[in-house]
């Protein structure tokens, strides 16, 4: 890895109190009683987070786990979407909360959101940490927001590049 991180864009104490004021705001809106539903890989440090930030406003929830295609090594999205691992939860009836680490074209979690109806949840929710402004393509939005960003390739707190990065505790971007 030649790259360095080149600027700390959100430290640890941010992210920590923003996970847990959107605990709040997702218990007010979603309810008690939520499947937590976090996209593999990048989610999983923001899901172990927010699914104890829950639990600290008083949430029970169900955590499970879908792997879909994306990246690869680039930094530029792929385009084309496929399912590479499923839930084992059944949500049918259940409130749904999918959760990405970043919402960037939308297509991963418009494809994702479409499974999830097409099984007949609930109510499916979205919650993502960030937010790249002025990409979106697809037919989706986020209820839940971590941080708006700018249109810039970060890393940390799950995030990759080329698969390394994810164990940051903070979000930065690269040299
Ligand atoms: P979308 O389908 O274009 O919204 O892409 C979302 C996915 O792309 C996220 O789940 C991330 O895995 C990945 N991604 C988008 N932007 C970044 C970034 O700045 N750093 C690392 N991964 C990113
Ligand atoms: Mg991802």
């Amino acid at each position: 890895m030649t790259q360095r991180i080149a600027n700390v864009l959100i430290s640890e104490a941010e992210l920590k109190e923003r996970t847990d004021q959107m605990a709040g705001e997702i218990q007010r809106l979603m309810g008690n009683d939520i499947v937590l539903v976090g996209l593999l890989k990048g989610s999983f440090v923001f899901v172990a987070d927010l699914a104890r930030a829950l639990h600290r406003a008083g949430v029970r929830v169900q955590v499970d786990f879908m792997t879909l295609s994306s990246y690869g090594e680039a930094m530029v999205s792929a385009g084309k979407v496929r399912l590479l691992a499923d839930i084992q939860t059944n949500i049918y009836g259940k409130t749904v909360l999918l959760i990405d680490d970043i919402l960037e074209t939308g297509r991963t979690l418009s494809f994702a959101r479409q499974m999830l109806q097409e099984r007949g949840a609930g109510h499916v929710g979205i919650g993502v940490l960030l937010e790249k402004s002025g990409k979106l393509q697809a037919d989706v939005h986020a209820d839940f927001i971590g941080f708006p960003i700018q249109d810039q390739f970060v890393v940390g707190y799950g995030l990759d590049y080329a698969h390394y990065y994810r164990e940051l505790p903070f979000i930065g971007t690269l040299d």
